[in-house]
Order: structure tokens, then sequence, then C-alpha cells
């Protein structure tokens, strides 16, 4: 629970609707109090340096021209989302002028006058289209040093004129192509699973809904105090992640003694990061793994990035394991709704439940009391 001097400073940051770019526009050379993470979630593993023993394959998509290379890029996809739920793929189809047109605009977005983006600032659900520091300023233990562009692309794009213009044409463009190469991903995904190749895009709607986190990481004065996103695993199927070259992404991962330790996701050159999400841990029962994953902040900046998220959100959308073992369902069904506030009460690391949707959905666990809506 938020102490009213700390809500205090909290609201103060949020009125200004500059986000964390507008306190580093006015000069602050000292992360404000709100920022500071508990020493005990900046220090909650070691950090290893890049080596190929925790290496975050790279898996090239060339090789899904002949069959037997797309026999060995789907063993390739399966032993990663089976292992630390995170891959780069090269050859992906999304052309370079894309990825870098898009993360352009998302710079100059939030480079605009504070008096430009104000407009969009917004917490009310109900748009379709906002800018925001912190989705979970109001629930988390500390705030990030982030801003973030939030835009719901599919089912329905939001109306034009409520997305900034000078992402009004490059995101849409960006998101149909990152939804093309999300179809071969859902088919790599259904054969990996040993389900016929049309079935998460058919069966499950994985491809249904998108959602559009644009992120926007500034220098910051004192990176050892806070994080640009706190631990945590996505809410959503799968998630296709543009990064520019500043890096900070790191996946816990457990070592050769079995003990969690922080790995970088190496930044890389045309290359799209991608991971497995809670809904799909969930529905493949496990078999795939939806890995927590945060973003240190730096001194050097900003840091672009944008996350896709692949997630159904129709209320009534149910998700439930698909047994493909004699150990049974490990996850009761529940409605997309249900998880979504989940995530929405309990902020990106909220307690008690901690990260992730798995303790409070287990099949071992009673339903929570509220009806779906
Ligand atoms: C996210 C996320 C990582 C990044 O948006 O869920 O983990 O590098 N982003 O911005
Ligand atoms: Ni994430």
């Amino acid at each position: 629970m938020a102490s009213e001097r700390r809500l205090y400073a909290l609201k103060a940051f949020d009125d200004t609707k500059a986000g964390v770019k507008g306190l580093v526009d006015a000069g602050v050379t000292a992360v404000p109090t709100i920022f500071h993470h508990p020493p005990e979630s900046l220090d909650d593993a070691p950090t290893h340096p890049h080596g190929h023993q925790f290496s975050i394959p790279v898996i090239d998509l060339a090789g899904l021209v002949t069959p037997s290379g797309r026999a060995s890029v789907v063993g390739a996809v399966k032993a990663a989302a089976e292992t630390v739920g995170f891959f780069q793929v090269v050859n992906h189809g999304v052309p370079e002028a894309a990825m870098s047109g898009m993360l352009a605009a998302l710079r100059s977005f939030n480079e605009e006058p504070a008096e430009a983006k104000r407009p969009y600032y917004s917490r009310d659900p109900g748009r379709r289209a906002k800018y925001e520091s912190n989705f979970d300023l109001f629930q988390s233990r500390a705030a990030s040093w982030r801003d973030t562009l939030f835009m719901e692309m599919a089912p329905e794009p939001p109306p034009p004129e409520e997305i900034p213009p000078a992402c009004r044409r490059v995101a849409p463009e960006y998101v149909g192509l990152v939804q093309r190469l999300g179809r071969t991903l859902f088919e790599l995904l259904s054969e990996g699973m040993g389900l016929r190749r049309g079935y998460l895009e058919e069966e499950q709607e994985c491809l249904d809904g998108l959602s559009f986190a644009g992120h926007y990481y500034p220098a910051c004065p004192e990176p050892h105090l806070t994080l640009g996103a706190a631990r945590h695993s996505d809410p959503s199927f799968l998630t296709v992640l543009l990064q520019d070259a500043v890096g900070g992404l790191q996946v816990l991962v457990d070592d050769d003694k079995n003990q969690p330790a922080w790995v970088d996701v190496p930044t890389a050159a045309g290359a799209l990061v991608v991971n497995i999400g809670d809904y799909l841990q969930l529905m493949s029962n496990d078999r795939f793994k939806s890995v927590e994953h945060r973003v240190v902040a730096k001194s050097v900046g900003p840091r672009v990035s944008v996350a896709c998220f692949f997630r159904a959100d129709a209320s009534t959308r149910v998700l439930e394991p698909i047994v493909t073992d004699a150990g049974g369902a490990r996850y009761r069904s529940t409605t997309v709704a249900e998880l979504v506030r989940h995530y929405r009460a309990k902020g990106l690391d909220g307690v008690p439940n901690g990260p992730g949707c798995f303790s409070v959905f287990s099949a071992a666990s009673a339903p929570s009391g509220s009806p779906p809506t």
C-alpha cells in the first residue's frame, strides 16, 4: 500500500503528463524516490554476462523454404520454447526499413514537446491508444524509468486520429508485418506441440488480438537505483519485441547449478526477439515456458523498443490447457478477462502472487470469487 506521501508524489508526477522524459528534460540529476526499487528486487539474482552457456538462440527462418529446413526450424523453436522461453529470429520477413522506421517514429513522438504529447497521456482503460508512464504506477511497489505509447491494434486498430501523428502511418504498417510473422510463429509452435500447423491460429485464435507497447527508456542519472522494467512475465500468447542497439533486456534463466541468473539478451541488428507469454504456458500445460524478464536502467539512452503482444482479448474467450500427456491439466480453465483483471490489479511485479498468473490459476487453487464480466 502506498503511503500518503508516496501517493502524493506519484500523483504529482502523473499530473505532469510528461513522463520520465519530462523529468529528464527538466534536468533531474537524482532519481526521485518513487522510482527507487527495493534492494531485493535490484539484486534478486546474479547477472551473467552473455555467454554461450546461457545464450538465447538465434533462429534463421530462411530455412523454412525446404521441408528439411522447416523440420529443423520447428525443432529449434520447440527447444527454445520448452527451455529459455526466448529466442531471436532473423530472415523473418519484416524489412529493416520497417523496423528502423518504427523505432524512429516512436522516438520522435517521445521527443516532441510535452504540450504535443499531453493530449495522449491517459489512464482511461477505455482509450485504445494512450501515452503513459508505468501502466501500473499506482499498483507497483516502485515506478520504472520508462514511458510507453500503448495501442490496441487488433482486432480493431484505434481510429487514426487517436494515434499520435508521428506513428499514425508507421505503426499500423509495422503491426501488419508482425502479424504476418506471427502467423508463421504460431504455425511453428503448433507443429512443435505435435498439432496441425493451423491449430493455434484457427482453433485458438492466437492471431486475433494484438496490443502494441512502444517503450521509451530515457538515459538515467542513477541507474543502480531503479529499473527500466521490473521483473515480469508477459500476459500474452507470444510477444515479438523490436529493440534498438542500446540493450538492457535480461532474462531470468537457471544456470548450470540450477540457480536463477539474469542473462542479457544481446542486441542483434535486424533480429526480432520472440518470447512465450503466460497464456501459451497455460494453454500448453507448462510445455512452453513463459519466462520472467526485466529491463535494467542505463546511464546511456534513450533506449527505444516495441513489444507486440499477441493476445485474444474477447471477454468471453476461455483459455484451457491442451493436455497431451498423462499428467492431467495443471491449470483450471479461465477467461482472458479474468487474467487481464489479475494483471491490472497486481501491477508488473505485484505482490502477493508474484509475477505471472501461474500460482493463481493452477488447477490446485480455487477459482477466484468475482464472476467474469
Ligand atoms: C514488455 C517488455 C522489454 C523491452 O513490454 O513486456 O518486456 O525490452 N519489454 O522493452
Ligand atoms: Ni515483457
